[in-house]
């Protein structure tokens, strides 16, 4: 807890960014791989392994993707090899992060928000606005003509400062309007994926499990009703396993990896 606060400290970020949660999110995923680096490690294989299927039968000048993050789940150094360009995205990048992409000559890195929410969201809360919550827009320019996007556990994520942000202001929305200003972020990724000329590959948890003693005690929808194509690899990461959160209980999360999203079949609704 300690390194964390201190990391958090010290690593240079956008006061904003700190604030919304952006920054602990990305220490937090830091040090719980740190913690449960084997358990992670069969879901890493698995995104790793998505991600090169996707690279088939494209051709190789620039592969972009989307919520870098820590660079756990990428195979960066297959991708640098075989394509022109590879375009890591993210909100922020950590300092471990622009060290390793230094010594790869074509790695680029872009800073970007690709909920295009996260300064709308901190300028609704910050002058206590209370009408309509902002849209999600995203400028995609660095993403056309690209051969291979891939979505790399970004999906989910997109959600969670914004909301944060808005519910730390207490009761000004109801449960209702919450809820739909989160679908909306994830209906706007989908449909952004959607429109890419390339290849897209998506890699996305699709239900958050509480378990005791290997019993699902209470499942958590992080799509917000939505619903993602059937086909794809599903598989269980453990992504807290006990004694990390309590000596009780684990957290896993249901995954879907899907190679190439525009084959995969319609982008079902759930709700
Ligand atoms: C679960 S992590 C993805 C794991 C990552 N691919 C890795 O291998 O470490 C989610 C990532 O999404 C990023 N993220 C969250 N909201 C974002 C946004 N609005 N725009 C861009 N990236 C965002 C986070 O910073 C984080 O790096």
């Amino acid at each position: 807890m300690l390194i964390e606060w201190l990391r958090h400290l010290t690593t240079p970020c956008s006061p904003r960014l700190k604030r919304m949660g952006y920054l602990k999110e990305l220490i937090a995923i830091q040090s719980r791989h740190q913690r449960c680096r084997d358990a992670w490690a069969p879901h890493l294989e698995h995104c790793k392994r998505i991600i090169l299927e996707a690279t088939t039968g494209i051709p190789h000048r620039r592969a972009v993707v989307l919520g870098s993050g820590l660079l756990l789940d990428i195979p960066l150094g297959p991708l640098c090899d075989m394509f022109g360009e590879v375009v890591l995205v993210d909100i922020l990048h950590l300092p471990a992060v622009i060290k390793r992409a230094r010594l790869l000559a074509n790695v680029r890195l872009v800073d970007a928000d690709c909920s295009g929410l996260a300064d709308a969201t901190w300028d609704h809360v910050c002058d206590g606005r209370t009408g309509p919550l902002p849209v999600p827009v995203f400028d995609d320019s660095f993403c056309q003509d690209s051969d291979l996007i891939v979505s790399a556990n970004l999906l989910t994520q997109l959600p969670l400062a914004p909301l944060g942000w808005v519910q730390g202001m207490g009761e000004v929305y109801s449960k209702d309007e919450t809820r739909t200003f989160a679908r909306a972020i994830i209906d706007h990724h989908l449909e952004f994926l959607k429109h890419q000329t390339g290849r897209v590959c998506l890699l996305s948890e699709t239900e958050r499990q509480i378990l005791q003693g290997g019993e699902v005690l209470e499942v958590i929808d992080p799509l917000f009703g939505a619903a993602l194509p059937m086909s794809g690899l599903k598989w269980n990461w453990n992504i807290a396993p006990r004694p990390e959160i309590t000596p009780h209980i684990d957290l896993r999360f249901r995954m879907t990896g899907i190679a190439d999203l525009k084959t995969a079949g319609g982008l079902n609704r759930k709700t």
